[in-house]
């Protein structure tokens, strides 16, 4: 499975580890920025990431920002993009089984890094749930 992952400047730092992290447990991991924790615009980072899912040219995504949301709301954006913000594992559980997140956000500046890891092993984990809840998502694309 390839997986992309970006974020802003609050999201730097869990992003790099995270990076390592994913690398160690197998994933080809493509970084689409942001590389130091300057300040910067999120939607650049976003709709990096968010092209690359259009494209194909990874399965799945992983997003970060303070929020959460600037990075949500850039990549729901994209065809084909369905990011998910998560705060706890549970989150991270229900986002993917009941919402098909193919990209998980998380808030880097409310949730330890600890919490990060425990959101992203859960949502990596769960399969998404069927029946009523593919036909939900099947209704969420805009004609
Ligand atoms: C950056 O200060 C902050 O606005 C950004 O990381 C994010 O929270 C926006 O949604």
């Amino acid at each position: 499975m390839k997986i992309g992952i970006a974020s802003d400047h609050a999201g730097f730092e869990y992003k790099s580890k995270l990076v390592d992290l994913l690398r160690k447990k197998g994933f080809e991991v493509t970084d689409y920025g942001t590389f130091s924790d300057a300040s910067c615009d999120y939607p650049e980072f976003a709709h990096a990431l968010g092209n690359a899912i259009e494209k194909k040219e990874v399965d799945a995504g992983i997003a970060m920002c303070g929020t959460g949301n600037g990075m949500a709301i850039s990549l729901n954006k994209h065809q084909g993009v369905r990011a998910g913000l998560a705060w706890n594992s549970e989150i991270g559980r229900l986002v993917k089984a009941h919402n098909h997140a193919n990209v998980l956000v998380m808030p880097a500046r409310f949730i330890s890094y600890q919490m990060a890891t425990r959101i992203l092993n859960m949502w990596l984990k769960t399969a998404e749930d069927g029946g009523r809840h593919d036909r939900r998502v099947s209704m969420i694309p805009v004609k």
